[in-house]
């Protein structure tokens, strides 16, 4: 693990002077400009908002956020130390359902507070900010290895369509499907990428066509409902992911449309793949069903960029995930290998190997 990892500005969040500086995702890709949170409450506001996002961006921010939550009590604002930080991950918690790596991480530091509750103030501190730099840290290494392992699977010629962002923006430095992508092209391989623009925050047309931009990899930015006709007509030959959870038996949560595209891509005979990291595998969850999927408010599908587009009247759903069955997935790209069908017995071997 990289041990001298430092978070700076450049990244989509840093740590500096009792601060998080947040890099403000819903000004992208106009503006490049960070919220300052230095309250649970200013991390879980960024987090619900979507000023961060993306499932280990959201995991990382909140490990910090419980940090804030003790330095603040600290400070004596709210009750004691270890209080103030329980408090914290409570708030963590109840920001957004769906992604595993939100739980996986404040659950990282909870232990942390029962390991050192009872202890000095700034025992506790020193543990937390111990213990979040580490979640960032392990976050960034899970997601290098996991590069390294999908890029071997890439058809030589690649013509990728990504949904949604899980760039470095939805991470920490290397993200999962996207910074595989950009990689393979890094290395010189042939990539070209279609980008489904993600309805209806655009986080593919916003973050996704802006990463691969910076990166000068060919890409090419679609209306999600476009997808199918670029299938028929051969111009992509494989569709890559990321993951908010993956259930046991391989069930993935991903943004709402994933699933839709997994069942065309099986009706075209084209290879679907998940990547995402170990910490976003949910063994405790047996299937689909059983994940929570966030329903946002109705308003981010009726006004658009600030204008309305439909009817006043008009009731609206807005499930923000959908659940793509693990039959329809040709492969979890993990940081510890491609783990294929049966997923429920290859999944529980790569985490006793581990
Ligand atoms: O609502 P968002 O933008 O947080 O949704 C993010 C996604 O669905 C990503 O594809 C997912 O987090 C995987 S990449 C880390």
């Amino acid at each position: 693990m990289d041990d001298h990892l430092q978070l700076k500005k450049g990244d989509a969040l840093y740590f500096e002077e009792d601060a998080l500086f947040i890099l403000d995702q819903r000004a992208l890709p106009v503006e490049e400009s960070y919220i300052e949170a230095r309250t649970p409450e200013e991390v879980a506001e960024a987090i619900c908002t979507l000023g961060v996002r993306g499932a280990m961006a959201i995991g990382v921010a909140a490990a910090y956020g419980v940090f804030l939550g003790a330095l603040v009590a600290s400070k004596g604002k709210v009750g004691d130390v270890a209080q103030g930080a329980h408090r914290a991950a409570r708030i963590m918690k109840a920001s957004r359902p769906t992604a595993r790596n939100l739980f996986w991480a404040v659950e990282r530091m909870e232990d942390e507070i029962r390991n050192f509750e009872g202890g000095s103030s700034k025992d506790i501190l020193d543990a937390l900010r111990r213990a979040a730099d580490s979640v960032a840290r392990e976050t960034v290494c899970q997601n290098k290895k996991l590069v390294e392992v999908g890029i071997e699977i890439l058809p030589g010629d690649c013509l990728a369509l990504t949904h949604c962002n899980s760039g470095a923006l939805a991470s920490i430095r290397y993200g999962t499907a996207l910074s595989i992508l950009i990689e393979a092209h890094r290395r010189g391989r042939r990539v070209h990428v279609f980008v489904d623009e993600t309805r209806p925050l655009l986080q593919g047309s916003r973050l996704t066509a802006w990463e691969l931009a910076r990166n000068g990899v060919p890409h090419t930015l679609i209306c999600d409902s476009a997808a199918a006709i670029l299938m028929k007509s051969g111009e992509i030959n494989i569709v890559i992911t990321g993951a908010d959870r993956i259930a046991l038996n391989g069930d993935t949560a991903n943004k709402v449309g994933t699933y839709g595209l997994a069942v065309l891509a099986r009706h075209h005979g084209l290879p679907f793949y998940i990547a995402a990291p170990s910490s976003t595998i949910d063994l405790s969850c047996p299937k689909g069903e059983n994940i929570p999927i966030e329903e946002r408010d109705q308003e981010e599908v009726k006004i658009f960029r600030g204008e309305r587009v439909a009817p006043d009247e008009t009731p609206a759903r807005n499930p923000a995930f959908d659940v793509t069955e693990a039959e329809l997935i040709s492969g979890i790209i993990t940081e510890k290998g491609v783990i294929r069908a049966p997923y429920d017995e290859n999944l529980k071997r790569m985490f006793s190997s581990s």
